[in-house]
């Protein structure tokens, strides 16, 4: 089993990522087990697909287990599906020592952290990631939350789970869309910090089907750590996260949620990013092209009906909820990303003509 360590003092916990390792939760965990409830947080698909399985294997090594279900999609990580796992939460007894374990992608992991970061003003909660997204970006690092009218992941909290529990191996049902949006994120790991990454997954993205994830997952996961660990509230470091995401997070905005994912949004506005390094004066010729090459194997959706004007406010709104500065996340070469606030409006309007 590889075991990564985020290092955050007394909160610092492990992420472990290993082949089949669904199966060995119970043992995993039974030091933790001092029989408090335990309370799988999941969606009923999932539940189906392993969920079912592990309160199986956990009841059996005498731990006491109930599950709730959110519904699929972003809709569920709403003010309305907090108040109602609360109230079931009451309902059911849970506790102070309530334990929860978060089973699912992205949706399902924000909105069980959060639920674990207020329900009686705190209680542990364990990350199982079961999207590559998941296992990769959201899982680690304690970003939770749930979306407003007014916008996504307004209301939230940072909250460090207690433990995060990779098995790439349940990747094999996830659709190959899902998929390719947490490609777009593992590229980006690459992309900031790591050439000799990047070229591997370039490689390995020439045949999809043989695609090492426990290999990527592992090496996404030790870069995603190291900048946590580093910089847990985003002072500095973490930003170059962001990577992609300027752009990506308009493209999301403006095509709606749901209907462009994630990823596919980041990888994207990574072409963007790049095209801007590269006119800046940062990223060489050649290296944009590589990162243009990598990106152009994942198969992403089509965005040339995009209206340049309304990518650009919803840029702009992004800034304001960010105390008005723009921390513009380069790439001074492959694997070495960097931030600049010198990023004219015109800059990002002209980077869209290379997704368009
Ligand atoms: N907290 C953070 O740091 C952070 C970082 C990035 C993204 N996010 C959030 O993550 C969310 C997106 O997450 P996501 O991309 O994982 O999407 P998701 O959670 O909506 O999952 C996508 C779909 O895949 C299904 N699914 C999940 N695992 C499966 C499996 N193994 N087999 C078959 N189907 C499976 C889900 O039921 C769902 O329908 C967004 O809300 C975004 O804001 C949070
Ligand atoms: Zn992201």
């Amino acid at each position: 089993m590889k075991k990564i360590e985020l290092k955050l003092g007394e909160r610092s916990y492990n992420i472990h990522v290993e082949s089949d390792l669904l199966k060995k939760i119970p043992e995993i965990l039974t030091e933790q087990n001092h029989g408090q409830k335990w309370l799988i947080i999941s969606q009923y698909n999932l539940m189906e697909l392993f969920g079912f399985d592990l309160m199986m294997n956990l009841k059996e090594a005498n731990f006491e287990c109930d599950y709730i279900t959110l519904p699929v999609g972003e809709a569920a990580k709403s003010m309305n599906e907090f108040s109602r796992i609360i109230s079931q939460m009451i309902e059911m007894s849970c506790d102070r020592s309530t334990t929860i374990l978060a089973l699912g992608g992205g949706v399902v992991g924000d909105v069980a952290g959060f639920v674990a970061s207020s329900f009686m003003r705190g209680i542990e909660y364990y990350q199982i990631p079961s999207t590559l997204l998941a296992m990769v970006d959201s899982s680690i690092g304690g970003k939770t939350g749930i979306n407003i009218a007014e916008g996504k992941n307004l209301v939230g909290s940072i909250y460090q789970p207690q433990g995060v529990l990779v098995d790439p191996t349940i990747l094999d049902s996830l659709p190959r869309e899902e998929v390719i949006s947490g490609l777009g994120e593992v590229i980006k790991y690459g992309a900031i910090r790591d050439v000799d990454f990047l070229n591997n997954i370039s490689t390995w993205l020439d045949d999809i089907d043989s695609f090492p994830f426990k290999k990527a997952v592992e090496r996404a996961c030790e870069i995603k750590a190291e900048i946590v660990s580093l910089d847990e509230r985003e002072d500095g470091l973490r930003r170059l996260l962001n990577f992609g995401h300027t752009v990506g997070h308009a493209l999301e905005a403006h095509f709606g949620y749901g209907r462009l994912r994630h990823g596919e949004a980041v990888s994207l506005g990574m072409k963007c990013a790049g095209w801007i390094s590269k006119e800046m004066g940062f990223l060489s010729e050649t290296e944009n092209k590589t990162l243009n090459q990598t990106i152009d194997k994942l198969t992403l959706p089509s965005v040339s009906k995009m209206d340049p004007n309304t990518i650009l406010s919803y840029v702009k709104k992004d800034k304001k909820v960010r105390n008005g500065i723009l921390h513009f996340v380069v790439l001074d070469a492959l694997g070495k990303g960097n931030t600049t606030e010198l990023i004219s409006d015109k800059m990002i309007k002209d980077s869209l003509k290379v997704i368009q």
